[in-house]
């Protein structure tokens, strides 16, 4: 018996070494110590010795358990240990790689211009309304005053939708809605999208947006009107801009003027910006043709105003130096994301 526990001890010292899992080591604590084991049978099968023999086998059992049940607890602690190192080195993080970026949109450059106009005639009183894209030729001709058989009326430059709706080519129409609805004193500015019949080019696109402005009231004379749009243009382009009225003509207006600023790049002296001229073309306005007021039920004689009309497009084109109309209708990222 004395050698079969030897024999024991050292096959279970050998296997307990050899083993490389926990699910190996459970198994043989099961084979030598678990209640059908086999040292557990040794013990079991004492009471068949002899007396003398007894206590020596028993002592010797009982030491084989031991050893095998730490050599156990050992193995069982080092498998443990790789199994710990495995699972950290599995989930390594490694906090010096970058992180994954996450990119914010930016407002489009046009709203952008949207909102700070806004803002700048909300600031000096004015109020924002809307109008509709789809207009009735009369509120964007007729009541305009835009005589019969006046070109931009032509099929070439005007959308229909049928005889007598259009989508309208300018925002003027908004004012002939303020006004029928209305009655002095009026301080409004209309934004919105226009269409027109033309060939997409580098400033043309058919579809672009107007800023509209109207102020009606009594002893409003054409210095408001110039005050109004300096400060404005001060305010939007910076406030070395200087503005300057040349004579024009629209059939809503009378006096009509085109407001032109000086180049907000060169300041005056001539770059590519401004063509050399030093000055930029920037938008139409006028005091309100009596026969305006008169067509939407406001007394011409105890009232007067102004109006002007600017493109959206074409001064944010200004402001940021943008060669091509057609990048804002692109919507490719690489462009809008110079406006954060
Ligand atoms: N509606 C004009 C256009 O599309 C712009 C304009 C000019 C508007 C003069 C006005 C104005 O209100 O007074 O060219």
């Amino acid at each position: 018996m004395k050698e079969q526990l030897k024999e024991i001890k050292q096959r279970g010292m050998n296997e307990i070494q050899k083993a490389d899992s926990l699910k190996e080591l459970e198994d043989l604590r099961v084979k030598y110590l678990g209640k059908k084991g086999e040292v557990t049978r040794i013990l079991r099968g004492m009471g068949k010795l002899s007396k003398e023999e007894r206590p020596i086998i028993g002592e010797l059992a009982n030491v084989v358990r031991e050893e095998i049940t730490n050599a156990l607890s050992e193995a069982k602690e080092r498998q443990e240990e790789i199994a710990l190192e495995i699972q950290l080195k599995d989930e390594i993080i490694d906090i010096t790689m970058p992180g994954v970026k996450k990119e914010v949109g930016v407002l489009h450059p046009l709203n952008q211009s949207v909102e700070s106009l806004e803002e700048i005639f909300i600031s000096m009183g004015f109020k924002v309304v809307e109008g509709p894209e789809i207009e009735t030729v009369e509120n964007n001709f007729d009541a305009l005053n835009a005589p019969k058989n006046h070109p931009s009326r032509d099929l070439s430059d005007t959308f229909y939708i049928t005889e007598d709706l259009v989508l309208r080519t300018q925002t003027s129409p908004v004012q002939i809605r303020v006004m029928k609805n209305a009655q002095p004193p009026i301080r409004v500015i209309s934004p919105g999208r226009c269409f027109r019949n033309d060939t997409p080019d580098a400033t043309h696109s058919p579809m672009f947006h107007q800023l509209e402005g109207l102020v009606i009231d009594e002893n409003i004379t054409l210095g408001d009107l110039k005050g109004t749009l300096d400060v404005f243009a001060k305010r939007f382009f910076g406030d070395d801009t200087k503005t300057k009225f040349r004579p024009h003509h629209f059939p809503f207006t009378e006096p009509s003027a085109e407001m032109d600023i000086s180049c907000f790049k060169c300041g005056g002296i001539g770059c590519n910006i401004c063509k050399g001229s030093g000055w930029i073309e920037l938008l139409g306005a006028g005091m309100v043709h009596p026969n305006v007021l008169e067509y939407c039920g406001i007394d011409s004689e105890k009232y007067s105003g102004f109006a002007f009309g600017m493109g959206i497009d074409r001064i944010t084109m200004a402001k940021h130096d943008i060669d091509d109309i057609r990048l804002f209708f692109e919507n490719d990222r690489r462009f809008l994301k110079q406006f954060k």
